[in-house]
Order: C-alpha cells, then structure tokens, then sequence
C-alpha cells in the first residue's frame, strides 16, 4: 500500500483532439468571500456552486471555529448561519490556511475588529509568503500580532472592537490587500478608504453590496479608483449562486487553442472586467474565442467561452491587462510556447511572491521541456516554437496548483510527454481538473514515461 502524502510523479501525454463541454467550477475568490460573510451576517446565507477546493474549505473551518455554523448540505451546496454583528470569539485551536493566501488574508483583516486572538499557520508555501503588506494597515487600525520582524506565519493576532478607520493606498496591486483592509473597515469606528492605482478584481465590493452593506467607489485619474466603507454596518444573509472561476477555464481553454483538434466549451464562467485579461490576450494573440452571455450570478454576469484550435502570435502582454490576469500567468506562458515569435511579461512582479516565485517556476517548466525561456526581474521572456514544442521533461511543481495544471496542459500537445513531480496541491483550487481533462480526451495517468 503507498503511504500517504507522498508526492507522486503524473504524466500527460500528446493527444490528437480535445473536445467537450465543461462546466465551469465555482470561483474561488468568490467561495471564500460568501463563506467569510455569510459567517458574519445576521440570518443563514444559502449558496450553490460553492467551490469545494482545500483552499475554501479551510476558509470555512476557520470561520466555523470562530462561531459561525457552516454547514453542506448537497454537492457545493452549503449553508452559514452568521454570527451577526459581534459575534465572532477566539478560536479553540489554531486556524491552519494551508496553501490558501486568500483566505488566511482576508480572514485577517476580517478577526482584526474583533475582540479575539488566534494563532495562523499554513503549509511550506504559505509560511514563505509576506504577510506584511496585510498587517501594516491593520497594525496602523489597531491590530497586535506576533509576526515581527519577518512578517511569515506562523504567528499569532489579536483584534480589536476598538479599530480605527483608515485611508490606505497599497503599495501593489493586490485583491488580498483591498479586501483585508475592507473587511477590517466593516468593524471599524470612521469611514475606511483603499485608494488603488490599478483596479484589482472587486469581488469584495461586489459581494458587501449583495450582503447589504453601503460601499461607494469613485474613479481617478486614468485607471485609479478608490473604495469607501463606513464601519459598523450589519450584512443580512443572502441566496446565491457562485459564478464559474475564470481563472480555472483559462487551462481548458487554452487546452482546446493548442490542441491539433480542439473544440472546448466551458459554461457559466464569470465575465467580469478585472478577471477577464486571459482571455483579451489570448484574442490579441490570434485566438477566436466564441462568448455567449448565458445570465447572471451572484452579481456577476455568466457567460460560455468556446475555444478551438488556433495559430497564435506571440505578444507583448499589456500593462493594462496584467492585474486582471495576475493568476493566469502560467497558463499564458503556455499558450506563449505554441505561438510564432515571442512573447514578454513585464510589470507583473507579484509573480515572485505567488504560491511560489512564479516567474522562476515558469522559466524552469519551459526550459524542462526544451522552450527557451528567461526570467525578467518583473515577468519573462518566452520564444515560441510556433508549434508543439519537445517536451519530455519533469516540472518540479513547488506546491503550485497553476504550475502543475499548467505543466499537464503543455503535455497534452507537445511532441513528448509532459510530467509533473506532484498533483495533490491541484485540489487546492480545481479538485475535478484531472476529471474535467479526462472528459475532454486528454491522457493524463500517475507514473513517469521514461
Ligand atoms: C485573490 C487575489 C489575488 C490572486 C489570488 C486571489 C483574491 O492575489 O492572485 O489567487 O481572491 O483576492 P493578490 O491580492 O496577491 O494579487
């Protein structure tokens, strides 16, 4: 019998077609927001579609150790009775993240108005991530921690009823930071205000405002924005469907554009205008990307992305679109590898501090399967091979679900098989991924071709 938690070798081999429909899995940022405020709102929010990845799971374990009553009921259907106002107490136990960057940030920001202490830990790759840019504004609320001087769980935090409001403009364009600093603002005494250069996705805003709460948002200067929030609002339960994840249809999209016979078609994928930069700049690279819009959820409109086998053109990625795609990167070096000529990131130097330096991650799974790559302080450069490239290498995957999806994708259409040294931090973000890829044709099986 193989003992457990030992990674294991998973190889994609070349495929002649991809083709069928995929319903897209529910969003994860979404997922831990209506799990976060659910958990706080007077009454019990009802949701569907509820990604049920490790990540979010952990979000709600957290949230049911602090008090709130989280509950399945059926396949991604969960119910959360709140707290209400006030509600939340210390937790029993430490809360342990996991992989999750966003749930153990916005549930900082969220414990840091409350009269609680509770200790956080996660995995390797989380307690490698920096957790100042979190606790700087909501030390300067009126947050205590123990994470000084290196800012990296594991740590412990203690809130407070008595935060104070603030004005912040992060230093990065950074979801996790706007909506770490909101949540903190919902319980704090004045008007709390993120001033952000770059929109970043606006779930937070989006969902506060289908709880009930009163949140403004006026724009600047070119792209630049800035959200307010006046503290003690009460959020009242709510019924919702989560969106589809956008960020998860990227790699079957991108499937059908690279396969010699493609025909995807992914449904109820959220189209929102600050998650939706994968799939502008895979149209700017040649890609014909059908769309249709099928509703709305959750605030969210829903739309089907049809994707088939396309010739692409290498880019230049645009500032523009860099934070709407920041997760997709992995995935877009992929699909860079397929094009004719190159293709070059700059300006995205939040790729060092994702689940792992994403850039060198990146460079490293090219150059395994013999596509020149190169790291750039701030992106990289990939010279595409206007084709399949050879493949035949091993991804070291470094706890990076988009590292190892990625890898497999590239797999699917290279000259050479494609492995990965694990799979099991995919079900942090898209457990069905190797279920949704075996429908659609791929060959993707445990053990390494030599
Ligand atoms: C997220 C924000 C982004 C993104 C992450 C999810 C969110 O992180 O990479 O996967 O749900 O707020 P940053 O805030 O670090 O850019």
């Amino acid at each position: 019998m193989r003992k457990r938690n030992i990674p294991m070798v998973w190889t994609s081999r070349p495929v002649s077609r991809l083709k069928g429909i995929i319903r897209a899995p529910g969003d994860k940022s979404c997922s831990h927001r209506a799990l976060i405020m659910g958990g706080i709102a007077d009454g019990t929010s009802h949701f569907t579609g509820l990604l049920e990845g490790d990540d979010v799971l952990r979000t709600g374990a957290a949230m049911a150790a602090l008090g709130a009553v989280v509950t399945r009921t059926g396949a991604g259907e969960w119910t959360v009775a709140g707290t209400g106002p006030r509600g939340l107490a210390s937790p029993a136990a430490p809360l342990d993240f996991g992989n999750s960057g966003t749930g153990s940030r916005l549930m900082m920001g969220l414990m840091a108005g409350y009269d609680l202490t509770a200790e956080l830990c996660g995995d390797a790759s989380l307690s490698a991530r920096p957790m100042n840019r979190i606790l700087n504004p909501l030390r300067s609320m009126g947050l205590t921690d123990t994470a000084e001087p290196h800012g990296r769980l594991p740590f412990r935090l203690t809130g407070t009823s008595a935060l104070k409001a603030i004005t912040y403009a992060p230093p990065q364009a950074s979801a996790q930071v706007k909506s770490a600093v909101l949540l903190a603002g919902l319980n704090a005494h004045g008007t709390t205000r993120v001033e952000e250069a770059k929109p970043t996705r606006d779930h937070t805003e989006r969902m506060l405002r289908g709880f009930g709460a009163d949140v403004g948002v006026t724009r600047g200067d070119g792209q630049a924005r800035t959200i307010s929030l006046r503290g003690g609002q009460k959020l009242l339960a709510i019924e919702a469907a989560i969106p589809g994840d956008p960020s998860s249809a990227a790699f079957l999209i991108a499937a059908g554009l690279i396969s010699p016979d493609g025909d995807v078609m992914v449904e109820g994928v959220m189209s929102n205008p600050t998650r939706s930069g994968f799939f502008d700049l895979a149209e700017l690279m040649g890609a014909r990307l059908g769309a249709e819009d099928t509703g709305e959820a959750a605030g969210e409109r829903l739309i089907d992305i049809q994707s088939g086998s396309a010739a692409l053109i290498g880019r230049h990625v645009p500032q523009r679109l860099v934070p709407s795609m920041i997760d997709e990167f992995p995935i877009l070096a992929v699909l860079a590898v397929f094009a004719t000529g190159e293709t070059v990131v700059t300006g995205a130097e939040e790729l060092r501090v994702k689940e792992t330096d994403r850039v060198k991650a990146v460079v490293d799974m090219l150059r395994a399967n013999g596509v020149e790559a190169e790291e750039r302080d701030d992106g990289f450069v990939v010279q595409g091979c206007g084709g399949p490239p050879p493949g035949g290498g091993l991804v070291e995957t470094r706890h990076d679900h988009r590292i190892a999806m990625s890898a497999l994708i590239l797999g699917t259409a290279a000259q050479k098989p494609v492995s990965v040294d694990d799979i099991s931090m995919i079900a942090t973000s898209y457990p069905d991924f190797l279920g949704h890829m075996a429908t659609l044709g791929a060959d993707i099986s445990e053990g390494q071709v030599t």
